[in-house]
């Protein structure tokens, strides 16, 4: 669903709304609650989306990611249920999916709850194993994470889910556990063998920096991004072909074996000359999903080196070939991406850094990075170069990055 906008601010534009500050879905979370429950939320936790600036498909790989929490957050307000109230333990209500389930911790089979839901459980349930049981909650999920577009909206619950477990339990968890926790919650009730990025960035996100993750060590080196002249500009291209997930895992499946045919652990500890030496003896499809990793592992290093240095020249042919790499050898970009990206490349010269596709591809959205003093001139041009050559309004915003999860209330 789309959530009624804000009134309009200094950022609003005719292509760019305004962004919600944190404090209005709180209390946006707070009334639903109210709406719903009849009573005052007795605890409130939020978790972001992210956007990866680079290193995509990568992080199944051991390799490197570089990407930052969004200020789009999924918060959840919660209270102990009223005595009489009903025999289930966790009443759960959502007003981003505009429905509500009823789960127990015991549900055998979790295919009957509505997709969101399961990530909820799948946390639940693993913070229960690792020795902190939630108990009987009433449960209000709101969210301004676009769904479904590549932006962590499902990590997002999932982090979000977790921390407020830590407010209900009064204890806290290293956070590197929490966000491994999260992942295997994706795996186990979503049947996605997602990475470590989405939750880590959630869990990790700190205000004015990217992240660039060593997805082997699980190590972050903060990198600062805060030049007030440079926006990161998000552009929703509001379509989605992946139908079944299983692209994903595809992906994830060749890159294993191809790290096997080339003798590695995995495609971290290969390189190019590796490939190129051993690519007679692999089918050729393989030898183009290790091209894209292998090369993108390297572009990610160096990406955060030149925006470290503010070599905003070097960042962008860094993005742009990553998305020519997505787009031609790991074959998870789409029509729609393709389109976004060219028109950002058909902006005038040093208005758009870079553009690429970010997240698992195959729909969702693009990132750029645009100088400030064309932000709007260039969100106008790809909005209607995109909305004419589809037909289908795309969704734009900025963010800078952003804080990670934490207890609002508890
Ligand atoms: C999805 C996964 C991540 C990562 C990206 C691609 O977002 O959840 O772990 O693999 O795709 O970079």
């Amino acid at each position: 669903m789309t959530f009624p906008s804000t009134p309009s601010t200094d950022h609003a534009s005719a292509v760019i709304p305004a962004p919600v500050p944190l404090a209005s879905l709180v209390n946006r979370a707070q009334v639903g609650f109210e709406d719903r429950f009849g009573r005052s939320p007795r605890w409130i936790a939020a978790a972001p989306g992210r956007v990866n600036v680079i290193g995509e498909h990568t992080d199944y790989n051991d390799g490197f990611v570089l990407p930052m929490a969004i200020q789009r957050y999924v918060v959840i307000a919660a209270d102990r249920p009223q005595p009489t109230s009903r025999p289930m333990p966790i009443r759960l209500s959502s007003s981003a999916f505009e429905q509500a389930e009823w789960i127990s911790l015991d549900h055998t089979s979790h295919k009957q709850l509505a997709p969101w839901a399961r990530y909820v459980l799948g946390v639940l349930v693993g913070c229960r194993d690792a020795g902190m049981e939630a108990g009987a909650l009433d449960m209000l999920v709101d969210s301004n994470v676009p769904l479904g577009g590549g932006l962590s909206s499902s990590a997002a619950l999932e982090v979000a889910t977790a921390t407020l477990v830590e407010a209900v339990t009064g204890r806290s968890m290293p956070p590197v556990d929490k966000a491994l926790l999260c992942q295997q919650a994706e795996h186990r009730f979503a049947g996605v063998p997602c990475g470590i990025m989405d939750q880590f960035s959630s869990v990790f996100g700190r205000p004015d920096h990217l992240m660039l993750l060593d997805c082997r060590t699980a190590e972050i080196t903060p990198v600062p991004l805060n030049d007030p002249q440079v926006q990161v500009l998000i552009i929703n291209t509001n379509v989605k072909h992946e139908l079944t997930g299983g692209e994903y895992a595809e992906r994830r499946d060749q890159c294993e074996r191809v790290a096997k045919a080339l003798g590695v652990h995995s495609l971290r500890d290969a390189t190019l000359d590796l490939l190129v030496d051993r690519s007679a003896a692999l089918q050729p499809v393989l030898v183009r999903r290790a091209r894209h990793v292998i090369g993108e592992i390297e572009r990610t290093r160096q990406a955060a080196q030149a925006i470290a240095a503010g070599d905003w020249g070097r960042t962008g042919q860094l993005m742009d070939a990553s998305h020519a790499s997505l787009r031609d050898d790991y074959e998870v970009s789409c029509r729609e991406l393709d389109l976004l990206v060219e028109l950002a490349g058909q902006q005038p010269p040093g208005a758009v850094i870079g553009s690429r596709m970010t997240g698992g591809g195959f729909g969702g959205c693009t990132v750029s990075l645009v100088r400030s003093e064309h932000l709007e001139a260039v969100a106008h041009a790809i909005h209607d170069g995109y909305r004419n050559q589809t037909g289908i309004e795309p969704s734009l915003f900025t963010t800078r990055p952003a804080a990670g999860a934490h207890i609002v209330r508890g």
